[in-house]
């Protein structure tokens, strides 16, 4: 009878033996286990983004103009926040930031001007949501009272600061929210904008953790003739507040739109007929808090 041959086959081999698991490795600010980087295809660390598509699902719709694509939120979250943060949006309209902090297991609180929307959108989620994990205020973004009653939800959800920041403001007038007098889409002029602009991004900056990220989205506009640079201004506002700048993204914001074709060549002659170029991008400004 052949005789078992005790060859090195039946023991594991050496390069097993040297298998190590790594252990995870994340940042302060961020799930992200950098020993496994190779596994996060999905994340964005390029500065053009393109989503021909809005997401409408989990929770999000496209009922209100001018609301921004919870994709944007997904990057952001996933790259600047850890599990259980709190992410403040200081422009919360139809409240894209607190669904999406909810689907991806973070907490949001939200400032909104609007009663009326404040309202409707505290519907989206349900009574004990609402206490735990997405708080909504009806107020003016730009108050010191709104700061307060920010720092009041902040403390009654176990935290002295919020672990990031989202500033979606109106593009200027492009679109008109209400009649409200402290409403950044119904100032007087451009000017008046951005101060009041620089007004919510100085809130946001006393609730902001140092460390933390801040995150503006926003497009420019077209006014007499001319192109009014809103995303630069309101970067450089937050910049003379302290912020640290991290990224201009542009992102394509064909996604974004709720039907086009009809009005196109209406523009296409008037770009042809004025000497402008018609808008497909808007920014997604990236800031750190040093
Ligand atoms: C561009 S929208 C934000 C949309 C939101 N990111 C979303 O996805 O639904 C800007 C919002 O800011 C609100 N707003 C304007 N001025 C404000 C202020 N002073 N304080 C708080 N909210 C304000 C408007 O009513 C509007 O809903």
């Amino acid at each position: 009878m052949p005789r078992l041959r005790t060859n090195t086959k039946l023991k594991p081999s050496k390069k097993a033996d040297l298998q190590v698991v790594k252990p995870v490795k994340t940042t302060k600010y961020s799930d992200i286990n950098l020993n496994a980087w190779k596994n996060y295809d999905h994340i964005k660390t390029d500065t053009l983004w393109e989503f021909p598509q809005r997401l409408r699902e989990h929770g999000h719709s496209n009922e209100y103009h001018g609301n921004y694509i919870p994709q944007i939120a997904q990057q952001l979250y996933e790259r600047f926040t850890k599990k259980n943060d709190i992410v403040l949006d200081l422009f919360f309209g139809s409240g894209t930031s607190g669904i999406e902090a909810l689907n991806m297991h973070r907490r949001c609180i939200g400032v909104e001007l609007k009663p009326e929307l404040a309202e409707s959108v505290s519907e989206k989620f349900t009574p004990k949501e609402l206490v735990t994990d997405v708080n909504i205020i009806c107020g003016d973004s730009t108050s010191e009272l709104a700061k307060e009653k920010v720092k009041a939800r902040l403390e009654i959800m176990g935290e002295e600061k919020a672990q990031m920041l989202i500033l979606h403001p109106p593009y200027d007038d492009i679109i008109k929210f209400s009649d409200k007098p402290e409403d950044l889409s119904n100032c007087e002029n451009t000017e008046v904008f951005y101060d009041m602009f620089e007004q919510v991004a100085q809130n946001g900056y006393d609730l902001l953790e140092k460390g933390r990220f801040a995150a503006l989205i926003i497009g420019d506009s077209y006014k007499n003739s001319e192109v009014q640079p809103l995303g630069f201004e309101c970067m450089a506002r937050m910049m003379k507040l302290g912020f640290r700048l991290k990224a201009i993204i542009v992102k394509d914001i064909q996604g974004n739109e709720k039907a086009k074709g009809k009005t196109a060549n209406l523009w296409r002659y008037r770009a042809l007929a004025g000497g402008f170029y018609i808008f497909k991008h808007e920014y997604v400004m990236v800031f750190q808090k040093v």
